[in-house]
């Protein structure tokens, strides 16, 4: 079985958590896309341990962890991360595709360089123009730079193996709306964060992906500049950031906040083909008397079109708040959601150690 986890919205959706709770149902874990730009975090018997490059489920005994060739690799975080990762898990093997691009001190220089003009907010960890470098062929392969700890091989038969055996979970990095072709450009990133570009991130079939979750948080968080037509009034925003921890996991950044937006993860729906959505962060809406969600847009708002979608009005749509995540006014919240997206929930984030979580499967 290959399962495969995306972000479907503006990346920070609590990939993490779901990565790690699903994989003790799985002997392998791959990334695909992206690079340190990333930041993923995961929570079990109280170590808490945040991710950057390899996939959030490498705390699970003896788990294979894959990095693709799709992915941007600064060696020397990667070495470091596999050491915090390993003094927990001793038993964590690494295997990183050669054709996988390394990102070196120029990128990062580069990148510092192009945000003071560009400013999109990026998180300046070299992504994009080791990307460029590679779509210019002057990029450097990991396979010219192998990292310690870790075996350089292509990882093909492993992954269909580990899928036909032990089970295969390929965990996306960011989220529709920051994808380089489908999301909010230029507020993006410089890779393709879709289940269509796990086949190329990884050189599997697929086809072979048998299940494809959308996780989702149950508002929308943005990290860095863009459009966020949805964005709620500061003491709202406010205390969800603090009681939610809506800080970037890798700079640190306070994240800005809106409602959930169902016109937007109906798109994600419509370029990603979800077949269950996750939902994440129930915990954090605690505890309001109501709670807003976007319907739809007044205009013709082109959600893919960033100015578009700038210039969009939101119509809300208000439901009940609840107490408790258990709780009918929240069951209520995650139908209204799966009705209006036509997916239905497969797992529900509680909290955050890993089995804060209602499972419907
Ligand atoms: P870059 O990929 O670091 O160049 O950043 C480009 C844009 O994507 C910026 O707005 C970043 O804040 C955003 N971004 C990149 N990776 C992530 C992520 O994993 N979560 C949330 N935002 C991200
Ligand atoms: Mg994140």
């Amino acid at each position: 079985m290959i399962t495969a986890v995306i972000g479907a919205q503006w990346g920070d959706e609590g990939k993490g958590k779901i990565v790690d709770y699903l994989g003790r149902e799985n002997t392998l874990s791959a990334r695909f896309n992206g690079g340190s730009n990333a930041g993923h975090w995961a929570r079990h018997n109280g170590i808490n341990m945040d991710f950057h490059l390899l996939p959030a489920a490498a705390l699970h005994p003896r788990m294979v962890c894959i990095l693709g060739r799709g992915m941007a690799i600064n060696v020397r975080k990667l070495e470091a991360e596999i050491g915090r990762a390993r003094e927990i898990n001793p038993t964590l093997q690494v295997i990183v595709d050669p054709k996988a691009h390394v990102v070196d001190d120029a990128h990062i220089r580069r990148d510092e360089a192009l945000e003071i003009k560009r400013g999109i907010g990026s998180t300046k960890e070299g992504i994009g123009p080791c990307y460029a470098d590679r779509v210019s062929r002057t990029g450097k392969c990991i396979g010219d730079a192998p990292p310690r700890d870790c075996i350089t091989l292509d990882p093909y038969n492993i992954i269909m193996e580990s899928a036909q055996r032990g089970g295969a979970l390929i965990c996306g990095a960011h989220g529709v709306m920051l994808d380089i072709a489908h999301g909010h450009y230029p507020y993006v990133t410089s890779s393709g964060c879709l289940p269509s570009d796990v086949g190329s991130g990884l050189g599997i079939n697929p086809k072979k992906i048998d299940h494809t979750i959308g996780v989702v948080k149950a508002y929308s968080t943005l990290i860095g500049t863009g459009p966020m037509p949805m964005e709620m009034e500061p003491d709202v925003s406010d205390r969800i950031r603090e009681v939610g921890g809506e800080y970037g996991t890798t700079t640190g950044r306070p994240r800005r906040i809106g409602w959930i937006d169902l016109p937007a993860l109906k798109y994600a729906n419509r370029v990603c083909g979800f077949d269950s959505l996750a939902i994440t962060h129930m915990d954090v809406l605690s505890g309001f008397s109501s709670v807003k969600v976007v319907d739809a847009y007044y205009d013709e708002t082109i959600l893919s079109d960033a100015a578009s979608y700038l210039k969009g009005t939101a119509v809300y749509h208000e439901l009940p708040g609840w107490n408790n995540v258990r709780d009918a006014s929240a069951m209520r919240f995650q139908s209204y959601i799966a009705d209006s997206v036509g997916i239905p929930i497969s797992l529900i984030s509680t909290g955050p150690d890993r089995d804060d979580m209602i499972d419907l499967r």
